[in-house]
């Protein structure tokens, strides 16, 4: 699978914030991670399918990754789903029926993903991974952008790279959290293939410079990485 570079929005500059997905859709990337923390699973508040809706109405025609850092599950899918979401991933620990909340994401025309925090194990993958199309392994504990990289997370993406290789599935393994231009390749190296990152990217002065630079790390490693000459989408824009 080709790598994404999957921007996430925590670090735009939300005053701006449709300008700001148009611009790093126009520098390179891939899909554009949706991070909603809802003050309870996680110490931090953000945004809703409101602003999703925004997005699709300003004319994002890239695939949204909704990150659902909220509990309980169930109630905002279909939200987001009518909101114009492509992946909803969710945190196991966070709902009370895992297998439900995957047929849910599913029924209502998303694609259904796992996340797993630091320390959670994979197990929930055991009677999981044949029906969903993401798995997503949290390099921070959730609810803020900016923290630290957690190594540990290498041994993890190995594990849960295994698996998907196992299953013959085609599933996404995305990596979140503390993703710089110096740790990618090693990520990508420990099997990922989704690359969220906030900081590195939003906080930085180039743009398609950045995104550049983590394609040809992730080159240097996996041999893949370059811009591929179709997009997944249609990276814009403005329908006006
Ligand atoms: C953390 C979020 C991340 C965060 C990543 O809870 O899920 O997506 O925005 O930000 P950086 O790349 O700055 O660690
Ligand atoms: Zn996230």
């Amino acid at each position: 699978m080709q790598p994404w570079i999957a921007p996430s929005v925590l670090s735009a500059d939300f005053a701006r914030l449709g300008a700001e997905v148009e611009a790093v859709l126009e520098a390179g990337a891939d899909l554009i991670h949706f991070d909603v923390m809802d003050n309870h699973y996680v110490p931090n508040l953000t945004i809703g399918p409101l602003v999703c809706q925004a997005l699709r109405k300003y004319g994002v025609a890239a695939p949204i990754d909704v990150h659902l850092m909220v509990r309980p599950v169930d109630r905002i899918v279909p939200d987001f789903a009518a909101a114009g979401a492509t992946f909803i991933t969710f945190h196991p620990e966070a709902t009370e029926h895992v297998d439900r909340t995957i047929a849910l994401i599913r029924e209502h025309g998303c694609r259904p993903g796992l996340v797993f925090n630091p320390a959670t194990p994979l197990d929930y993958l055991d009677y999981t991974l044949e029906l969903i199309d993401m798995v997503l392994i949290m390099s921070v504990n959730p609810g803020f952008a900016g923290q630290q990289f957690i190594p540990t997370s290498l041994r993890k993406l190995e594990d849960a790279r295994a698996r998907i290789q196992a299953s013959g599935r085609e599933v996404r393994l995305e990596v979140d959290g503390g993703i710089k231009t110096d740790n990618i390749a090693a990520t990508a190296a420990a099997g990922a293939d989704t690359f969220v990152a906030g900081s590195a990217i939003f906080g930085s002065r180039d743009y398609a410079g950045t995104i550049r630079e983590m394609r040809r790390q992730i080159a240097g490693v996996t041999g893949k990485g370059r811009p591929v000459a179709t997009p997944i989408g249609v990276r814009r824009r403005r329908a006006r």
